[in-house]
């Protein structure tokens, strides 16, 4: 869900910027910031993509502004997920648990269930964990976190 609605501020902000019609009226900061929101580059993890169905595996990606993130990448239904490894509810390592079911990760902390295709909780009991957008790229995985 979050996917498709990234996908079309995208699209609409790539059609206004090539009208030049909003754009015009933007700001410069303001213009980078959404410039570099909906057009920056992905962070391409080696080998990232070699997880089998249904297994999780974590890692750190090193963002382009100096810091990192720790992320869990697991595959379901033959496609890569991603989230944020920090737990929503009091910021124990999601990845650090076990992937239970082949869908959802578990915190360890406090043994929350986050289903990995959305980040729900599975009794909705806190906020959902941050989907981070990620793309097979032969044995790479894309990721926008
Ligand atoms: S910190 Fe993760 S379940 Fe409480």
């Amino acid at each position: 869900m979050r996917d498709g609605i990234a996908h079309a501020r995208c699209v609409f902000l790539g059609i206004a910027l090539r009208v030049g019609g909003p754009a015009a009226s933007i700001p410069g900061p303001v213009f980078e910031s959404l410039r570099s929101r909906f057009f920056r580059k992905p962070t391409l993890i080696p080998g990232g993509a070699n997880v089998p169905e249904g297994e999780a595996r974590s890692h750190r990606v090193e963002l382009p502004d100096g810091s990192s993130l720790g992320i869990l990448i697991s595959r379901v239904d033959g496609r890569l997920r991603a989230l944020d490894s920090l737990c929503p509810h009091a910021g124990g390592r999601i990845s650090q648990g076990p992937l239970a079911g082949g869908v959802e990760a578990v915190c360890p902390l406090h043994l929350m269930y986050f289903n990995v295709k959305d980040g729900c909780e599975r009794t909705d009991s806190c906020a959902p964990a941050r989907v981070i957008r990620i793309r097979e790229r032969g044995g790479d995985a894309a990721v926008w976190a």
